[in-house]
């Protein structure tokens, strides 16, 4: 979501005149997008404001703002904590930013739009200007989330929910394409509410006018909350040929007693049931998910019931968040809270735990042909020269694997080999987090 958000961000920041800098000491104006999710992500956001202090005393001129949920939550309180900060903009404020950036370069001191607005601004455009040479991008179908989950800040910074029309949502897809995108991701808090609030069509419907785009050529979506995650969705997955194998389905507890806490409104059985039918329709269907551990009240037995569930799905990837205190929300006043060593000492269980079944899950592809679609280069190599006798690339399977491989770097297959394209590999070696493997272009 926030990638998507700086990605608008950006634009208007183009199309205000400014050019992108790598360094900081030569930017006239720095913007942070702030995340608030967890404890981590907000004291990394004040620490970064805070070594922006120095910067703006050697550079008077230089304009500060600060966006996203942090700056949604926090208001005019990140003023009186970091007077140096210009202007404040929230969630829904982004489309403002002409506005703000205008009467700050006129002299106006501590600006600052946290207003919610109940319809969403469109502007189908922005993402493709920043698209060049990407393979893969993300679009929000909707904004907001009406779930009230008892740990969550999300209802609380980023307001109601609302869905785009699925016309602006096809032509922003139809603008990625024309730059070259090949996979688009539909993002939305619980996807699976699309457009019900406003009487659009449903998900299933969006996902197939999207799959009916013929020049695309992969589709995903992320997040469906599994109480939510209807029959239709489930069949979607079988009978589009472009939807991606892969489907992240938080679960966040394997104790019912911890899931009424959290008002997840399903039960272990109701999810354990939904993941038997997303195997029996689509049988190489990967499942991810998120986990919670040490929320209030999570007992050694609630903890472990959570390790008999992973044991049971055998997910082939897993978030392991340590339960953390948001402002506001409802469980920041439940009892029983959990210290920090023994949320640790959880969180390193389950990701030891899980380890073995991705492992496991990467494994079962070794000596497969998977279709990968290339993102870039691989971490290893960090520009291409003439001289380089291999070149390595990095892409995902269907099933959201990374898979990284080197082809012989002579023109003849260079056309074969860049960003975008999908290329048959077989897999050779599977690791924990990335499978490796060999192009097959003969
Ligand atoms: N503490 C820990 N993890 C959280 N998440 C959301 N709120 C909290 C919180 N207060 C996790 C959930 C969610 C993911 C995006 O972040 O697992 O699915
Ligand atoms: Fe937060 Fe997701 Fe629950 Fe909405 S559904 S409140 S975004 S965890």
């Amino acid at each position: 979501m926030n990638v998507y958000d700086s990605d608008h961000i950006a634009y208007i920041l183009l199309s205000l005149g400014y050019n992108k800098t790598d360094s900081y000491e030569s930017a006239d104006l720095i913007i942070l997008n702030t995340c608030s999710i967890r404890e981590k992500a907000e004291e990394k956001a004040f620490s970064f404001i805070g070594r922006l202090n120095k910067l703006k005393k050697k550079k008077p001129d230089l304009i500060i703002g600060i966006g996203g949920c942090v700056a949604q939550q926090e208001k005019e309180k990140i003023f009186t904590r970091m007077p140096y900060v210009n202007f404040i903009f929230g969630t829904h404020a982004i489309s403002h930013l002409p506005d703000i950036i205008k009467e700050v370069k006129t002299g106006a001191k501590k600006v600052i739009n946290t207003k919610f607005t109940s319809n969403i601004h469109e502007n189908s455009n922005f993402n493709s200007f920043n698209s060049k040479q990407a393979a893969s991008k993300f679009v929000t179908i909707m904004r907001g989330c009406e779930n009230y989950c008892t740990y969550c800040v999300v209802p609380y910074v980023r307001g109601k929910e609302i869905s785009r029309r699925p016309d602006a949502i096809l032509k922003e897809i139809n603008l990625l394409i024309d730059s070259g995108v090949k996979e688009i991701t539909l993002l939305g808090q619980n996807v699976n509410s699309y457009g019900k609030k406003e009487n659009l069509c449903s998900f299933p419907q969006l996902l197939s006018m999207v799959n009916d785009l013929h020049r695309i050529k992969r589709l995903r979506f992320t997040t469906s909350h599994p109480k939510d995650l209807t029959d239709n969705l489930i069949t979607s997955f079988k009978d589009l040929d472009k939807l991606c194998n892969h489907i992240h389905l938080p679960i966040q507890s394997g104790s019912n007693k911890i899931l009424k806490k959290m008002n997840r409104k399903y039960t272990v059985e109701n999810y354990l049931n939904k993941i038997d039918t997303l195997r029996k329709r689509c049988p190489d269907i990967a499942i991810s998910s998120d986990i919670i551990v040490g929320f209030p009240g999570e007992s050694i037995s609630d903890f472990n019931e959570t390790i008999s569930l992973i044991k049971r799905v055998e997910f082939d990837g897993l978030f392991v968040f340590g339960y953390s205190d948001r402002q506001n929300v409802p469980s920041s006043s439940f009892s029983d809270k959990l210290s920090e060593k023994e949320k640790n000492r959880r969180l390193n269980a389950l990701l030891d735990i899980q380890e073995k079944y991705t492992k496991k899950k990467n494994s079962v592809l070794v000596n497969s042909v998977q279709h990968v679609l290339i993102e870039g280069f691989s971490k290893k190599q960090k520009t291409k020269k003439t001289s380089d006798k291999f070149i390595q690339w990095s892409g995902r399977t269907s099933s959201n694997k990374i898979v990284n491989f080197k082809v012989e770097n002579n023109s003849k297959f260079n056309d074969c080999y860049k960003t975008g394209n999908i290329v048959e590999i077989k897999i050779e070696k599977a690791f924990s987090n990335s499978l490796a493997g060999i192009p097959l272009h003969e």
